[in-house]
């Protein structure tokens, strides 16, 4: 594994994070789950990202990755790094939502009962709910930290403005800001020119979520719709209208460029997140440990030339392919 400093802070993080966001749920399949936890620990994939509402059904991805430490990891706490967030739907009411004190507060005791955990390395304020004062939400942040229920804070897709915020507020308690999630690919590079910049000058770390466009940057829907793919899922976040002919014909060109440089569509696709200088890491969701497998090899090439660059970004800069 490669390590990387988090923005100016003492804290290393793997390039290659692991998202629970899928595949983790009660609706999954528990053995699968603590194999991929397990390989991704061993391969040194120490950083675990979770949220309250992840499942389905919601809350259940903590569950179960907290009875998977407690019979396999328990003694290994200290070696590992493990995020949550609040933000989300996640119970009915209210106070269930959004980015209030009163959400954050509640949302973090529950995770840390359901997660079995005496503190999270990082809790976020999973987004920017276009109400909630950004003061009232960073204070919420500021006080878990305070009360040892976070090491640190982050900050999950917020627009520019609100980041600056939040970074400024953060800043003046003296709980800088760690890390900045956001969603980038080859398919969504939207972030990376509204936001990297920002979170780069203000010493927070940037972690990319969704990094192969919750697989359609792999080549598996070349021939269609896979079963049991994330699209053929009832659960699946990825909609069908959204695996669209413009998407399809780009990844295999790009597969194509993959071939060349003996790497999976996959791991081209990741190595080329990780080629912006500002990103700490990516995570990564996956289905099985051999997609895990896949993805790790990523690191045995991460260089591009410059002429494949140049290639990739005259295939990527088609605006359909954006989402
Ligand atoms: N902050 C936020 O709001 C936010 C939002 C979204 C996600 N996230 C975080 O980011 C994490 C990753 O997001 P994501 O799951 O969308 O990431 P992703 O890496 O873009 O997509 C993961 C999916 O791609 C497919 N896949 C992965 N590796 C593959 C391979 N080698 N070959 C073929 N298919 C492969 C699998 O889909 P199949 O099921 O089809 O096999 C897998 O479930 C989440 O778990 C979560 O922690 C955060």
């Amino acid at each position: 594994m490669i390590y990387n400093y988090c923005g100016h802070s003492g804290v290393q993080l793997p390039v290659l994070s692991l998202g629970l966001w899928h595949n983790f749920g009660s609706v999954d399949d528990f053995n699968v789950a603590t194999q991929m936890i397990l390989r991704a620990f061993d391969a040194g994939i120490c950083h675990f990202d979770l949220a309250n509402n992840y499942g389905p059904v919601p809350g259940s991805a903590e569950t179960n990755f907290g009875r998977i430490l407690k019979n396999n990891l328990a003694s290994h706490r200290d070696e590992m790094f493990i995020s949550n967030k609040a933000g989300h739907d996640m119970w009915p009411g209210v106070y269930g939502t959004g980015s209030s004190r009163k959400n954050l507060m509640a949302s973090c005791d529950q995770s840390l009962r359901r997660c079995g955990l005496d503190y999270f390395d990082v809790f976020y304020s999973h987004r920017y709910d276009g109400v909630t004062p950004v003061e009232e939400t960073m204070q919420a942040l500021i006080d878990l930290v305070r009360q040892g229920k976070a090491l640190y804070v982050g900050i999950s897709k917020y627009p520019a403005d609100k980041q600056q915020l939040a970074y400024d507020i953060l800043r003046e308690a003296h709980v800088p800001c760690l890390i900045s999630q956001y969603r980038h690919s080859m398919f969504d590079r939207k972030a990376q020119q509204a936001n990297f910049q920002i979170a780069a000058d203000n010493g927070s770390g940037i972690i990319c979520f969704s990094p192969l466009a919750q697989g359609l940057l792999t080549g598996k829907y070349d021939n269609g719709i896979p079963a049991n793919s994330r699209a053929a899922k009832a659960s699946g976040f990825l909609q069908q209208s959204q695996v669209t002919p413009e998407r399809i014909e780009a990844a295999r060109k790009l597969g194509q460029i993959a071939k060349r440089r003996s790497q999976s569509m996959a791991q081209m696709a990741l190595a080329w997140v990780l080629s912006d200088e500002r990103v700490t890491s990516c995570i990564i969701g996956t289905s099985s440990v051999a997609q895990l497998e896949n993805n790790l090899q990523t690191l045995e090439n991460l260089h591009f030339s410059t002429e494949e660059l140049h290639e990739i970004d005259e295939i990527i800069s088609d605006p359909k392919l954006s989402f």
